[in-house]
């Protein structure tokens, strides 16, 4: 019906075409994975590290590993010298007297001066404005955001972080503040665009 060297090109056509709709799926897949995005997403972590041990029963201060929550935009996840602040010393053991493999990993890590990777449990979209300080000088928790971490051995995303979660607290009366409220306010915090996208 067709040249041999038009049955090639659809051929090739084709080829190129179903290849970039399953790339096209897989990426987009990949960015809008449920499970990334939503409420409860709760990555696995290259070291077993525990809220509930530390920031429960130990009761270690978040602003001792994530200072940057007062200061800045980003909390920060300290480096692996904040933990050796304690772990220099405390090295808990196994029954056999073998350090526990989460330490060893840690100290393995310390000793190649190798950072640790944490994966990323809360993840705004890049195109939008967060600070936490302004969030923390206004009187809010980390647990209004974050639940209670000091009960969790694994952090999960408590709040889908969609524009609605963002809106919902910033709508409120401006006499739902901790701190006093600037007077002209109508909301509790602003609620034009450029507040969040900037
Ligand atoms: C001893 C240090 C330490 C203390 C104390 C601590 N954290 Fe963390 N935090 C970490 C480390 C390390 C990670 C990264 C690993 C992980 O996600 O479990 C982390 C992760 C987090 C995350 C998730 C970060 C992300 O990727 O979105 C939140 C939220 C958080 N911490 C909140 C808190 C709150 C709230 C407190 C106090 C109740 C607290 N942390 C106390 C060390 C600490
Ligand atoms: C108003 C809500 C809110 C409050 C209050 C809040 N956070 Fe967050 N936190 C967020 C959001 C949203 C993100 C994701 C930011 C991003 O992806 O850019 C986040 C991210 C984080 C992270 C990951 C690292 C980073 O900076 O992105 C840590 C750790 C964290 N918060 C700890 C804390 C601690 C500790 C407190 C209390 C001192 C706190 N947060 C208070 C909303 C909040
Ligand atoms: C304020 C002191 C302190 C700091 C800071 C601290 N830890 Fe710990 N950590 C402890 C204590 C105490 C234990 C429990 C020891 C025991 O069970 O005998 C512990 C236990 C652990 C364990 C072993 C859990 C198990 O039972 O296998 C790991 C892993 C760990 N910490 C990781 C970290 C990491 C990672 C950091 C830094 C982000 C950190 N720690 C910061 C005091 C601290
Ligand atoms: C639980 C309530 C609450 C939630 C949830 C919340 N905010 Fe806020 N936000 C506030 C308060 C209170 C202020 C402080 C207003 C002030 O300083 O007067 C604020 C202030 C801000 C500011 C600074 C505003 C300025 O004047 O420049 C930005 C930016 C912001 N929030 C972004 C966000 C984003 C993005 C989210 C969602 C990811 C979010 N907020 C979620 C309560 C909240
Ligand atoms: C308090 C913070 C805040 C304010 C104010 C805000 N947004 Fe958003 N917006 C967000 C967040 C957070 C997302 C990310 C949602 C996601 O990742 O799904 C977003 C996402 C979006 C998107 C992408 C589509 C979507 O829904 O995910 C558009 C478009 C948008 N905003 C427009 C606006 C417009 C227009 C205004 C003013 C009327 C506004 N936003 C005000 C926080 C805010």
């Amino acid at each position: 019906m067709f040249s041999k060297k038009f049955e090639r090109r659809i051929y090739i056509a084709v080829v190129v075409l179903i290849f970039s709709a399953a790339l096209g799926v897989s990426f987009g897949a990949f960015i809008l994975w449920p499970e990334r995005r939503e409420l409860g997403y709760e990555p696995v972590q290259p070291i077993q590290f525990s809220h509930k041990l530390h920031a429960g029963t130990l009761q270690v201060n978040c602003l001792y590993c994530h200072s940057g929550a007062v200061s800045g935009a980003h909390a920060l996840v300290p480096p692996i010298s904040t933990c050796m602040n304690c772990h220099a010393e405390v090295q808990p053991k196994d029954n056999e007297g073998r350090i526990r493999p989460g330490m060893a990993k840690l100290l393995e890590h310390w000793n190649n001066a190798e950072p640790i990777r944490w994966n990323k449990v809360n993840d705004l979209a890049d195109f939008v404005y967060f600070e936490h300080s302004r969030h923390i000088a206004a009187g809010l928790t980390c647990q209004q955001c974050h639940g209670p971490v000091e009960t969790m051995d694994h952090v999960r995303r408590e709040h889908g972080q969609k524009m609605n979660w963002c809106l919902g607290c910033h709508k409120q009366p401006p006499t739902n503040n901790l701190k006093t409220a600037d007077p002209t306010l109508t909301t509790r915090a602003p609620i034009n665009c450029s507040t969040c996208h900037r």
